[in-house]
């Protein structure tokens, strides 16, 4: 009794810290200790859970249960540690995306065991909650493993990223959608095994279907959501597996997920609703295109040219992007603002919610090269500071500066706030040629009056424009 006491006591404190964890990850400042708070909760939970284990099933030992533990640990911590130390920071929303299929099948697979456990005993027939529960989990597991397998296909360039889009799509789409609800009632009516795998199946499609349609710039909301969808398969585990500690966590990243989602939704002007149904992004082809672009003029600057704009230059505003985590060039970034800056020189960066490949991107890279937080600045905080500003420094960054999301109604990425880099007296483009970026779109700026583009890897570009600004 005593044991079932420290247990509940165990998981309370476990849940506590994974609030801390998360309130912790919500600032690039206290991350640190939001990690550490999550890797405590992680060790309390696998404790606590795995206690109850010992008294329900009289079959194990407590020193069994604890060996077992701590096996799974130490298999999961050196796992977690290799992919930790090989993995690329350019790969991490794609890593993301493989775990949250796993969340999605290890739902699925715990659903459909708990059902099947007692499938043809004599306690064959669940309450209604509990089989709509069961069914829930399976559903939503389904759904976010095949969903989370495109995804990553996408991020991983094995699948094309452009949205994938057929004639009669949205009412396949419904009629699918009206099927599963009426493959869930029918189940947690008759609770046969047919129709929980058809269920599964169905759920696995719709997956697939709701996540194909979604391409280009519209990812990051897809990420988030995803997200959120394994909060709510890890729900499902916790009610198939009868583990509060499950349903807590799950609905912590549910929840947390889909908070980030809708910040996502916000930064890139698109709604929820449209996100969930798959139908979002203009099928217009943008009137921007390559040919029309290329008679137009490009200035190409050299790093001497541009080490002398620097040195004439009073404030600078430095806009990273994917590219920059391409090249790794966070920290030859704050050499080159440090230069600036002992020059007299105000800097300042600026992110957009959807840099990079993933949320918060930019902001840890940014940490991670010791750049001042106070430095920092998000879109709505800065974009108004463009035009008073002498020169906005975009480096590896394409579609967060494109004026079509402004100007251009046909483009897919038109309504999405962005970086009015524009606005500053020059705009210097750091990147390795005049290609377009994640949406596949051709960017405007390039060609402006007041745009100079330094093609080259960000890094070697940066270093070249620190020799520059060294030898003045
Ligand atoms: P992008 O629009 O993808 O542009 C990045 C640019 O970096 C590319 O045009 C590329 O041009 C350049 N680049 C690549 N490697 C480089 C290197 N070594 N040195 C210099 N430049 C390099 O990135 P962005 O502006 O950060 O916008 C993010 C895009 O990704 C948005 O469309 C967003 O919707 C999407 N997305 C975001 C997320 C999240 S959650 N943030 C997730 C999925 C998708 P070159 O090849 O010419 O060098």
């Amino acid at each position: 009794m005593i044991l079932y006491y420290v247990s509940t006591y165990v998981s309370l404190i476990a849940s506590v810290l994974f609030i801390l964890a998360l309130r912790g990850l919500s600032s690039a400042k206290t991350s640190v200790n939001g990690n550490r708070f999550g890797m405590a909760g992680i060790a309390l939970a696998l404790l606590g859970t795995q206690i109850p284990v010992y008294f329900a099933n009289l079959d194990i030992n407590l020193s069994s249960a604890l060996t077992t533990i701590l096996i799974v640990a130490v298999l999961g911590g050196v796992i977690g540690y290799i992919i930790a130390k090989k993995i690329n920071m350019t790969s991490l929303p794609q890593l993301l995306a493989g775990f949250h299929s796993l969340v999605g099948l290890a739902a699925v697979f715990i659903s459909l065991a708990s059902f099947f456990c007692i499938y043809g005993t004599q306690s064959t027939n669940y309450d209604s909650i509990r089989a709509l529960e069961m069914v829930l989990g399976a559903t939503i597991g389904a759904i976010t493993f095949t969903g989370s397998v495109v995804a990553f296909g996408k991020l991983q360039g094995i699948i094309s990223g452009k949205p994938w889009r057929f004639k009669g799509q949205r009412q396949i789409n419904i009629l699918l959608g009206c099927c599963l609800i009426a493959l869930i009632i029918a189940f947690v009516i008759k609770q046969t095994p047919e129709l929980l795998i058809q269920t599964t199946i169905l759920s696995l499609v719709i997956g697939y279907l709701l996540i194909m349609p979604i391409g280009g710039a519209d990812m990051p909301v897809v990420i988030s959501m995803l997200n959120s969808y394994s909060g709510w398969a890890t729900v499902g585990i916790g009610f198939s597996a009868n583990n509060t500690l499950l349903v807590i966590v799950g609905a912590l990243v549910g929840t947390s997920g889909a908070i980030l989602s809708h910040i996502m939704c916000k930064g890139m002007n698109r709604t929820l609703v449209k996100v969930i149904f798959g139908s979002f992004s203009s099928q217009n082809e943008s009137s921007n295109t390559h040919d029309e672009q290329s008679h137009r003029n490009v200035k190409l600057c050299s790093p001497e040219d541009a080490g002398f704009i620097l040195q004439n230059a009073n404030s600078v505003i430095i806009v990273p992007g994917y590219g920059m985590a391409v090249a790794q060039a966070q920290h030859v970034i704050k050499e080159l603002a440090d230069e600036l800056k002992s020059r007299d020189v105000s800097v300042k960066y600026a992110i957009h919610p959807v840099a990079g490949r993933m949320p918060g991107h930019m902001n840890v890279l940014l940490a991670e090269a010791n750049i001042p937080y106070e430095d920092v600045f998000e879109l709505d905080d800065i974009n108004h500071e463009f035009g008073q500003t002498d020169i906005a420094i975009v480096i590896g960054a394409n579609d967060i500066t494109n004026p079509a999301a402004k100007d251009d109604p046909a483009s897919p990425i038109y309504g999405m706030p962005v970086l009015d880099v524009e606005k500053a007296k020059t705009v210097l483009f750091i990147k390795r040629s005049l290609g377009s970026g994640y949406a596949g779109i051709e960017n405007q700026l390039f060609y402006r009056e007041n745009t100079m583009m330094i093609l080259g890897d960000a890094k070697k570009v940066c270093d070249n424009l620190i020799k520059e600004l060294k030898d003045r």
